[in-house]
């Protein structure tokens, strides 16, 4: 299949590391100018220094998507300098282990408001645009989180559940000039969720759990889930809207 975003520009939030920085990378490669949001500088930068060793267009805003300040001066200044914006890709998310007792109230705040809020502010600001345009895509990244209830993760849980309820929700408000489309991607092996199987007892044991809970037995990777949100936002699946797509190796077909 030819995925063609020439001249195409895609904003990925958390497009710094892990899921959103193979999505840059793999947009990159088909031709988008990738504009990243990111919290972390370093890491925005990196993936931008990554894109243009390639030869592709990119650049990076420094954004927190929880702040409603924040993500409308950031659509302001993406505006500015691209002057539009054909993909939305609401990737970046937090992730707190503890049930609804030991989940303090703070953190459930924070994670509501990075994971469910955050790509609620940045479609609101997008939604305008797009209309105007005549046309645009909308990717919320969930979670397999977002389907099942996971144990001992609840905060995480429900914000990706809402990301399927906003989905579905700004799918039916905004057809058919925008499509909004839902990733749910299960465990894949992005530097931090590498970086906590290290810090267990025994890491290869926690590894092995969680590949021996999928019927693929094995963990995901970025480029897997980049590929999910390269499709998902594509001309070439123009008629899917409101779509939930897992791509988890059978976790949630269980
Ligand atoms: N990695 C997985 O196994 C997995 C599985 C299911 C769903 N997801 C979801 O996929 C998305 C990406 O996950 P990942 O593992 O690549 O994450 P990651 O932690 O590797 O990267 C997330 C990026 O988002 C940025 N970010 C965090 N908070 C932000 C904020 N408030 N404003 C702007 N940027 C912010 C971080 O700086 C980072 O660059 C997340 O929404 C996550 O919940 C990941």
């Amino acid at each position: 299949m030819n995925f063609n975003y020439l001249n195409k520009v895609v904003l990925i939030t958390g497009g710094g590391l892990g899921i959103g920085r193979a999505a840059s990378l793999l947009f990159a490669e088909h031709g988008a100018k990738v504009v990243i949001a990111d919290l972390n500088e370093k890491n925005a930068q990196e993936t931008v220094g990554l894109i243009k060793e390639k030869g592709g267009e990119a650049c990076y805003f420094i954004a927190d998507i929880a702040e409603k300040e924040q993500v409308e001066a950031l659509f302001k200044a993406v505006l500015e300098k691209c002057g539009r914006i054909d993909v939305l890709v609401n990737n970046a998310g937090i992730y707190y282990q503890g049930n609804a007792v030991e989940t303090p109230v703070d953190v459930w705040d924070k994670i509501m408001a990075v994971n469910l809020k955050g790509a609620y502010l940045c479609s609101r600001e997008v939604i305008p645009v797009m209309e105007k345009q005549g046309g645009g895509v909308i990717i919320n990244v969930s979670s397999e989180a977002g389907l099942v209830g996971i144990k001992g993760q609840v905060a995480y849980n429900v914000s990706k559940a809402g990301l399927i309820g906003l989905t579905r929700s700004m799918a039916v408000d905004h057809a058919p000039i925008i499509r909004v489309n839902c990733l749910c991607p299960g465990t894949s092996a992005t530097p931090l969720v590498e970086a906590s199987i290290r810090k267990e007892k025994d890491p290869a044991g926690a590894k092995m759990n969680l590949e021996q809970v999928r019927p693929m037995k094995r963990l995901g990777t970025p480029e897997e889930q980049a590929m999910a949100i390269l499709f998902l936002a594509s001309e070439e699946i123009a008629y899917a809207t409101g779509a939930i797509l897992s791509v988890d190796g059978g976790y949630t077909a269980q």
